[in-house]
């Protein structure tokens, strides 16, 4: 337990180290995703192919009479993130078949039973992207292609929490795409969402599992807004390398706020305490007048956990280097039970009436942090 926390602790300081640090010398690895079985464009066979591996079809259903143009918004964002998913299992899949060093199982049982499950779970990504490819089709709505993706990960249990950690972001997202749906009246696509949210929660259990966490993360899984997915997943994708232009998918791109405290926010103690965040806001218009500020008026740190309404508290300690702001903030555990995952942005306003409403407030995010709630390990890697 001890040496997967140490090991864990120090990918990811290394993780967040990569990420703060200027690009290095050495060319960035680039990972394409696969043609072989011709997605994102599969003929009917080879569809029939990924259905087989998926256990199950894409739905047969006619697609929805009318949506919105941000329900088509949040398509686009469900397919830009569906498409990143398959390029990082077929990563991982890829470097436990081919026993790239790190991807290498304690036993061929574990191997083989991890790989199947894998190469499922792949499928079903493809899958969940045509789906939401198709739909944006029939609108003819602009529709993502693949990019080209660097993962942090360089061992088994790095990639099993990486997918944790994003896994949790998506469940929380999809819970944003729903709220929409219903806003604008556009009932279609909510049965076929509502059967991916339990998808991915089945997909999300198995991961924590893996990693010695309970299945079952909390009573009501922590929300997210769509602005902070699509902002999350630029760190996946190699800059400048989509066939479009980021703007395409009509979603603010914030600048990541890092969490420096508990292992880059992977392994927060379950009690209060002070969070360490740092946020590079250069270019961002809001800031501007903030920087070189270190009274932190007017600054607040919002998190998202379960259910609640957002939780603000006042940003304190701030340091400036440039246009890099390094501060401190409250995480109030106990009164709010934040076990699991929770959400932060880096905020003008300290009051929210809907997890929406942060958007318009927000300078930077998201910052990811988890609480290491371990339990007794019997299937951890
Ligand atoms: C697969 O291995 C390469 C080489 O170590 C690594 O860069 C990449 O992040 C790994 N993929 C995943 C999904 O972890």
């Amino acid at each position: 337990m001890q040496i997967i926390a140490t090991v864990l602790a120090t990918a990811a300081a290394l993780a967040s180290l990569t990420s703060a640090a200027p690009v290095v010398a050495s060319a960035p690895r680039s990972y394409n995703i696969p043609t072989d079985d011709g997605f994102p464009s599969p003929s009917a066979q080879q569809l029939r192919t990924i259905a087989d591996l998926a256990d199950g079809t894409l739905s047969n259903a006619p697609a929805p009479a009318k949506l919105a143009p941000s329900s088509l918004t949040a398509f686009q964002l469900i397919a830009f993130n569906e498409l990143f998913e398959v390029a990082f299992f077929s990563s991982l899949v890829h470097n436990i078949t081919t026993n790239v060093p790190g991807f290498q199982l304690p036993s061929d049982a574990k191997r083989d039973e991890l790989l199947d499950i894998l190469e499922t779970v792949l499928a079903q990504e493809k899958l969940h992207a045509l789906n939401a490819i198709n739909v944006l089709k029939k609108f003819n709505a602009f529709a993502p292609t693949p990019c080209q993706y660097r993962f942090p990960s360089s061992t088994v249990y790095e990639a099993i929490a990486l997918a944790e950690k994003f896994t949790a972001l998506v469940l929380g997202t999809l819970q944003d795409a729903s709220q929409l749906f219903a806003k604008n009246g556009d009932f279609g696509p909510v049965r076929s969402v509502a059967s991916s949210i339990g998808q991915e929660g089945e997909q999300e259990g198995f991961y924590r599992i893996l990693l010695a966490k309970k299945p079952s993360e909390k009573p009501f899984l922590t929300t997210s807004v769509a602005a902070f997915a699509y902002s999350a997943l630029q760190g996946f994708v190699v800059p400048g390398s989509c066939a479009f232009s980021l703007s395409s998918i009509d979603l603010p791109v914030f600048p990541a706020l890092s969490v420096v405290s508990g292992s880059a926010g992977a392994a927060v103690e379950p009690r209060d305490q002070l969070l360490s965040f740092t946020a590079d806001l250069t270019g961002v218009e809001a800031a501007k007048k903030f920087v070189g500020l270190t009274n932190g008026q007017g600054l607040w740190v919002t998190y998202f956990s379960g259910q609640l309404l957002p939780i603000s508290v006042p940003v304190v300690n701030v340091r400036w280097a440039g246009a890099v702001v390094s501060f401190d903030a409250a995480f109030p555990f106990a009164a709010n039970v934040m076990q699991g995952l929770s959400v932060a942005a880096l905020t003008t306003a300290g009051s929210f009436a809907a997890p929406g409403d942060v958007v318009g407030a927000t300078l930077a995010a998201p910052g990811l942090i988890q609480v290491d709630d371990r339990t007794k390990a019997w299937d951890a890697i």
